[in-house]
């Protein structure tokens, strides 16, 4: 009995299918950070591929927290008209979707100053950032208010927050690249502070029926003194209790190297550790690409969803493969479709 095509409610949306289209950054926008007709026939063929939910690349919270220039922004009201279109179009071919928001702290390749929770280079090649003041700290937690505000006017059905992979949340969740003094370093409670401002107030804003996401790399995997699956565990119990309803779980990106091995699946364990502490929804990422192996981390209880990235680039009709072998039919967001599978009937 397959798993991977068994609906998933949370709060008010229901997903048709436990595979999540991960976040990836295109590299095809512009310096507005608004929608192009690129992104529409990307995240479209992924959506006509039967994806359960479209997650859309990083959308900036700030002009200076983009990745590059040409990453999406949600810092003002221009901005939300190409994201309303987006999520009209990936709600028409069939799928539900879901916006991630970020700041790209000390990984940010812009022009101008770049900002962090302390004034570390992420490499030898990267600009050293300036270090945030408390005033500016609170001045973002602003900035995902606002842009919240604006998410809720293009009509996503979830919101994900990325405190993964590096970026300014996550810089200053670890302690290898928070050495503030102030409320916002030093012990765990204050480095977890900046997430947990920001969860509070968006959770506030966000629509109570509406699902939302935070991304989190469950160990640091830079070298020793990072954080580990225990620590992220106890942050993630204070998550669920703002009312977080699904942990992305990944690891590392802290750094340019990751201390580990790399397979099929070599995230799951966090994963599924993290689920199995706080009985809440989780899905996990990593080179996943069978079928096998996402009906075995599902029927085992590891995620309740899987993110799929790289195998959509390759092949963004993946999933309909994936159904054909095993039995499913799907329904199509185009019935027409269907003339391709049956028994040809002449007539045009
Ligand atoms: C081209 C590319 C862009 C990415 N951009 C993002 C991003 O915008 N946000 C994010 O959270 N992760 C991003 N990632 C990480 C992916 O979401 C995912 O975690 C990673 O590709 C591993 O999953 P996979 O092995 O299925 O590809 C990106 C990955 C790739 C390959």
């Amino acid at each position: 009995m397959s798993k991977i095509f068994k609906p998933l409610t949370l709060r008010s949306v229901t997903l048709k299918n436990r595979i999540v289209m991960a976040p990836m950054l295109m590299y095809t926008g512009q310096e507005d950070g608004t929608v192009n007709d690129l992104h529409l026939a990307h995240y479209g063929a992924r959506a006509l591929g039967g994806v359960g939910l479209i997650t859309s690349e990083v959308v900036a919270v700030a002009p200076q927290g983009r990745i590059s220039h040409t990453d999406l922004g949600l810092w003002e009201d221009a901005q939300i008209e190409g994201l309303a279109r987006l999520s009209k179009m990936i709600r028409t071919c069939g799928a539900k979707s879901s916006l991630q928001l970020a700041h790209a702290g000390r990984k940010s390749s812009v022009e101008g100053e770049i900002v962090a929770a302390s004034a570390i280079a992420y490499s030898d090649i990267h600009r050293t950032p300036a270090q945030l003041t408390t005033d500016e700290i609170k001045e973002i937690v602003r900035a995902y208010a606002r842009a919240t505000e604006r998410a809720r006017k293009t009509g996503f059905d979830c919101l994900e927050i990325h405190a993964a992979h590096g970026y300014l949340i996550h810089g200053f969740l670890s302690p290898l690249t928070n050495q503030r003094s102030d409320e916002y370093g030093g012990n765990e409670e204050n480095r977890n502070r900046l997430l947990i401002e920001i969860v509070t107030a968006v959770r506030e804003i966000w629509p109570q029926d509406k699902p939302l996401i935070v991304r989190l790399s469950a160990e640091d995997k830079a070298g020793t003194g990072g954080n580990t699956v225990d620590v992220t565990t106890r942050l993630c119990a204070s998550l669920k209790a703002l009312g977080v309803d699904l942990l992305g779980i990944s690891a590392g990106g802290l750094t340019p190297t990751f201390d580990g091995e790399i397979f099929p699946g070599y995230l799951v364990p966090y994963a599924s550790h993290v689920r199995k502490e706080l009985n809440m929804p989780v899905g996990c990422n990593g080179s996943i690409t069978s079928s096998e192996l996402i009906e075995s981390i599902l029927h085992s209880g590891s995620s309740d969803v899987v993110y799929v990235g790289r195998e959509l680039l390759r092949n963004p009709f993946w999933l309909l493969d994936v159904a054909k072998a095993a039995g499913v039919e799907l329904p199509l967001a185009i019935p027409t479709y269907a003339r391709a599978t049956g028994p040809y009937v002449r007539g045009h």
